[in-house]
């Protein structure tokens, strides 16, 4: 494995996470928006290109790179992922917030991965995307889902501010990977993690969690297989630590208010 690249508060790594999570330690918090496995009912749709399942045919992003890991059938999605999120567990201090993001699809599966890495599963806070496609006659699939818990128990902080377990935004519109998250998004999920604490995302893509927490004046350890999406982490981590922080407490409370698209 080669060498981290380390951008100011961002220790970055281009490799499997099975292979680097046994060497950390202590971390104060997970992020993550792990490959789902999703994105139809049986074996042969999930192992298509991440461009077809996850792109509409007609919108730019079918230009972006497809990403690896996302074409395991279910029991190997589950054992797998146990694998990781108890890796993860491993490298956070007792207390840590874990947050995973998963679909409609996977939700079950995934609250079962988490806790099966030993996990304390304490809630699931949906994200709400209002520019979904609508579907004649049935329900539209217009959320993804934060679920979250922690490394054993959660001490009650009296000192600690109130955070909304809903959030509704649109998914960035200019992007460089086909899942990447908003950031303002990422940003509102850090407040329940204090300020100069170290996040860790095993499944980086963009690097967006890293640059969410280098934003708010938090840490970041990141892992990415892929080496073109660990480039374009690493550019969009090293211009966030050009710029340093911009949020601070106060501004997340009122960016809270307005989750605007990117
Ligand atoms: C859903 S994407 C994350 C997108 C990210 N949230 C963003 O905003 O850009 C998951 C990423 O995990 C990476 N990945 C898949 N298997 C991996 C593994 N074993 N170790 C590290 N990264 C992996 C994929 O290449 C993909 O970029």
């Amino acid at each position: 494995m080669s060498a981290p690249v380390v951008i100011g508060p961002a220790t970055l790594y281009n490799a499997d996470a099975l292979a680097v999570l046994p060497q950390l330690a202590g971390l104060d918090a997970l992020l993550t928006d792990p490959p789902y496995s999703s994105g139809g009912q049986f074996r042969s749709d999930r192992v298509l290109d991440t461009r077809k399942k996850y792109v509409q045919s007609d919108s730019s992003s079918q230009q972006l790179p497809d990403f690896s890991g996302d074409n395991r059938d279910q029991r190997a999605f589950v054992y797998w992922a146990s694998l990781w999120s108890a890796a993860a567990l491993r490298a956070c201090r007792p207390g840590a917030v874990g947050m995973f993001f998963t679909d409609w699809r996977q939700l079950p599966a995934s609250t079962d991965y988490m806790q099966s890495g030993g996990w304390v599963w304490r809630g699931i806070v949906p994200w709400c995307k209002p520019d979904a496609r609508p579907q004649l006659g049935r329900f539209t699939a217009q959320c993804e889902y934060v679920i979250w818990g922690t490394a054993g128990t959660m001490p009650l902080d009296l000192t600690a501010e109130t955070i909304p377990g809903f959030y509704e935004c649109t998914a960035p519109r200019d992007r460089v990977h086909i899942t990447q998250k908003p950031l303002a998004l990422m940003r509102e999920l850090l407040r329940v993690v204090r300020p100069g604490s170290i996040v860790l995302d095993p499944f980086m893509g963009s690097g967006t969690t890293g640059v969410a927490a280098l934003q708010t004046g938090r840490g970041f350890v990141g892992i990415e297989l892929d080496p073109a999406h660990f480039d374009n982490a690493c550019e969009r981590i090293n211009e966030a630590h050009r710029q340093g922080a911009l949020f601070d407490h106060a501004d997340t409370a009122q960016e809270q208010a307005r989750l605007s698209p990117e």
